[in-house]
């Protein structure tokens, strides 16, 4: 065998983070929360609980549980965000940084995706919270999507960055924006040639599928996420993004674990579970576009410096081994969830000693 070819049967990362995470709360989050903390050093956490995070008194509370539910894991820090609502005050963006375990805010469009409810109905109402989060340098995490029932699914995204994104970033400039999950080539482009002050989180699922993978041969509730998979054509534009060597696209897996009564229905939730095997599954994608060396990049560097953060100061081992997924996970209280992939092979596998 070459060096070549051994080099690329077993890779060595500085430690991942996930810049986008769900983790639940209750038994849920018992449940899930050591997957990520196993593998990465940190995790973004999202705020769209029952009741929604909406203060840095709440988030504490919920930063404490999940440290709680990762105490094997040392190494993992939860990041902490709020959930921008029409009626967040800028002085709870004060408290916030204050606080120091704040790292975000996120945008969710009333009624975008699970629980958003509670959601921003009109930006404008929130331009006060959003000019202190600028003076103060806090990043705004943005569910990119439009809601408008006459708006096609496939077209929200895009929808949303000619009706929202772009005037957003017109009247603030200097606001740390990250567009979440991005979805289309549109999204790729508009991150691409907006300021640095704009980034780009990107799901393992969304480079490794596209839509026929939910809806050819029978619909597959397990592999319906919001922002909804999208074309083959714009997968590709993603796969290039993520490639790119371009500082500003960066991990979140959104994974969003729900119970499998509730995605296999006749109204099923949105959300796939990658989290047991995040990087994994990026590490397949990668592979796939031939770009493993870039890998890193994506998964450990980028996040950070968009952050402001170091790095992380271990590192992590992957080799070329096909190995099963389990047909379920546990989510407590007598629930599983169904993984991406169950029963079915993922080709790496993270050496387990680290
Ligand atoms: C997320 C969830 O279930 O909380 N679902 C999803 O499909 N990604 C919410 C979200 O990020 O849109
Ligand atoms: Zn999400």
């Amino acid at each position: 065998m070459s060096s070549k070819q051994s080099s690329l049967n077993r890779i060595q990362i500085i430690r991942p983070d996930d810049w986008h995470l769900h983790v639940r709360d209750g038994a849920s989050m018992k449940a899930v929360v050591p997957y990520t903390a196993k593998q990465c050093g940190r995790a973004i956490i999202m705020p769209n609980l029952t009741p929604p995070v909406t203060s840095t008194e709440q988030a504490k509370a919920y930063q404490q549980a999940i440290l709680s539910a990762s105490a094997q894991h040392p190494h993992f820090k939860p990041l902490m965000t709020l959930y921008l609502t029409d009626s967040m005050p800028p002085s709870e963006i004060e408290a916030a940084l204050n606080s120091g375990i704040i790292s975000a805010v996120k945008l969710y469009p009333a009624g975008a995706t699970t629980n958003s409810d509670a959601g921003v109905t009109d930006i404008k109402k929130c331009y006060a919270t959003l000019e202190m989060m600028q003076k103060l340098g806090l990043p705004l995490l943005v569910h990119g999507e439009v809601t408008h029932q006459d708006v096609d699914i496939f077209d929200r995204e895009k929808q949303f960055i000619d009706q929202r994104m772009s005037g957003l970033i017109n009247d603030f400039p200097e606001l740390k924006v990250v567009f979440e999950h991005i979805t289309t080539a549109d999204a790729a482009d508009f991150v691409n040639t907006s300021s640095n002050y704009v980034a780009a989180t990107i799901t393992a699922h969304h480079l490794l599928m596209n839509r026929n993978d939910m809806l050819v041969g029978g619909i597959k509730p397990h592999h319906y996420c919001l922002p909804v998979l999208k074309r083959e054509t714009h997968r590709q534009a993603l796969v290039k993004a993520a490639i790119s060597g371009n500082q500003k696209f960066f991990m979140g897996t959104d994974s969003a674990p729900h119970s499998q009564q509730n995605k296999e229905s006749a109204c099923g939730c949105a959300g796939m579970f990658t989290a047991f095997a995040a990087i994994e599954l990026y590490a397949e994608a990668f592979d796939a576009a031939n770009a493993l060396d870039k890998l890193e990049q994506f998964s450990s560097l980028n996040g950070p410096l968009f952050y402001g953060l170091e790095a992380n100061s271990d590192k992590i081992t992957l080799q070329r081994e096909k190995w099963t997924v389990p047909d379920s996970f546990s989510l407590g209280n007598d629930d599983v969830v169904i993984p991406l992939r169950a029963g079915q092979t993922i080709h790496w596998k993270r050496v387990t000693e680290n």
